[in-house]
């Protein structure tokens, strides 16, 4: 017979392999996450350092024919320890900000492996790139062209320009993430990247190198990068047509993850293959800006069970994690799983997982099949290694809270 308890074990290792149940208590690595309170207190982000490090490996070694470039895309989780464990593997940046942009380098990620994307680089940031020679500029605009070509004479630095390409292609995925169609403010329209290599062929410090494309975040499926790359691989052609010289092109990152047990999504030997079919033999430098399928799988937010609340419809679970911890629910309706720190064999019962803000959207799960939990019970909210912790704030005067890191029998707390 499946019990419950046969559905947990299977079910977890779906979110993270390094997450699994021994004797009933839930351990990630070799740190049982029962003990986890007795050294601190809770809602506190648990990552696991070896589940980072496969996913990057894995990613790698997916590309058999041609090497590229991975950016690390920082916005999705810019703490140190990611940071450097990703600058010791070989990994390089894509950041969207000066504070990206200097954490990357003081973590060791060196200025020519950096892409600074956004479309909204301001003077400073664009000074502060230049003075750091990264590899290039992913440019949004025309505007936003003509300001570094300026600045670039002005303060006598060459610079590596990519030209990022709105392809107009759904990416479908959540429409607050979407950034690859033509109403999105992201990019600028294939038929205005030929005037643009026009205008600056001759520039003496500005420099178009290739192309860039990002068509939006948690895709899950491979058509709409397979549309996008064929748009943006026409491009090329035409460009190399009329003689300009692309050596670059970055393909942006998007890969999507599993937050839901029966999530079918594409993998990274999926996407690498897609790649090399078409780009192997085009002679370009090809980079990927990966964020969330690299980190956001590792991480994990324990919380503790405040109380049970039973209502005239429903029954609640309040946790001490809050939407302030964990935006995505309430901001994209994402779902996040969560599961029971020490498993038990009783009944499922429904209950609708809440935090304590001051907000109907503060809820991470409804109707969600749970065991009998007790106040002081912990729980673990599962997938919340991306854009976890770097979209938190401290709303309802909630402070920050604690990351740590696990890798085997470790926590490192710093
Ligand atoms: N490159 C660029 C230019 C981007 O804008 C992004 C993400 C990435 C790379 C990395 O995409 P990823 O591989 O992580 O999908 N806060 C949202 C996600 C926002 C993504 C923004 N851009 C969420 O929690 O779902």
């Amino acid at each position: 017979m499946t019990t419950l308890k046969h559905i947990l074990s299977h079910m977890i290792k779906k979110f993270n392999k390094y997450l699994s149940y021994k004797n009933n208590f839930l351990y990630l690595e070799e740190i049982c996450l029962e003990n986890i309170k007795l050294k601190f207190t809770t809602p506190i982000f648990c990552y696991s350092l070896s589940e980072i490090h496969d996913n990057f490996i894995e990613l790698k070694k997916s590309f058999t024919k041609i090497k590229p470039m991975i950016c690390y895309a920082v916005k999705a989780n810019n703490h140190n320890q990611i940071l450097s464990l990703l600058s010791k593997s070989g990994c390089g940046a894509d950041v969207v900000s000066k504070g990206e942009l200097q954490k990357s380098i003081n973590n060791g990620i060196m200025p020519d492996k950096i892409v600074f994307s956004g479309v909204g680089k301001t003077t400073d940031e664009i000074k502060y790139a230049l003075k750091k020679k990264i590899k290039q500029l992913n440019v949004e605009s025309e505007e936003e062209l003509e300001e570094i070509a300026e600045i670039a004479k002005a303060e006598k630095k060459n610079v590596n320009i990519c030209i990022r390409v709105n392809p107009d292609v759904d990416p479908k995925t959540h429409y607050k993430i979407s950034t690859g169609r033509s109403e999105d403010k992201f990019g600028i329209p294939n038929s205005r990247i030929i005037k643009l290599f026009e205008k600056y062929k001759n520039n003496k410090y500005l420099k178009i190198v290739g192309l860039s494309i990002h068509i939006g975040s948690q895709i899950q499926k491979i058509k709409p990068f397979e549309t996008a790359f064929k748009k943006i691989k026409k491009q090329v052609e035409s460009l190399r047509k009329l003689g300009f010289e692309i050596s670059v092109l970055d393909l942006g990152g998007g890969i999507g993850i599993r937050y839901q047990e029966n999530d079918r999504i594409i993998n990274s030997k999926e996407y690498c293959l897609l790649i090399e079919k078409l780009f192997t033999n085009m002679k370009l430098e090809i980079i990927i800006e990966p964020g969330r399928s690299l980190v956001g799988s590792s991480g994990i937010l324990l919380s503790s069970v405040i109380r049970k609340k039973s209502g005239e419809k429903k029954d609640f679970i309040i946790i001490d994690a809050g939407m302030n911890n964990l935006v995505r629910p309430a901001m994209y309706n994402a779902r996040h799983e969560i599961f029971p720190v020490k498993r038990k064999n009783f009944k499922n019962k429904k209950y609708d997982f809440v935090g304590p803000i001051c907000e109907s959207a503060d809820i991470f799960i409804k109707n969600n099949p749970s065991q009998n939990l007790q106040k002081d019970d912990l729980v673990v909210i599962c997938s919340v290694g991306a854009y976890g912790a770097c979209m938190s704030s401290e709303y309802n005067l909630r402070g920050n809270i604690k990351e740590i890191f696990i890798k085997k029998n470790k926590i490192i707390n710093e």
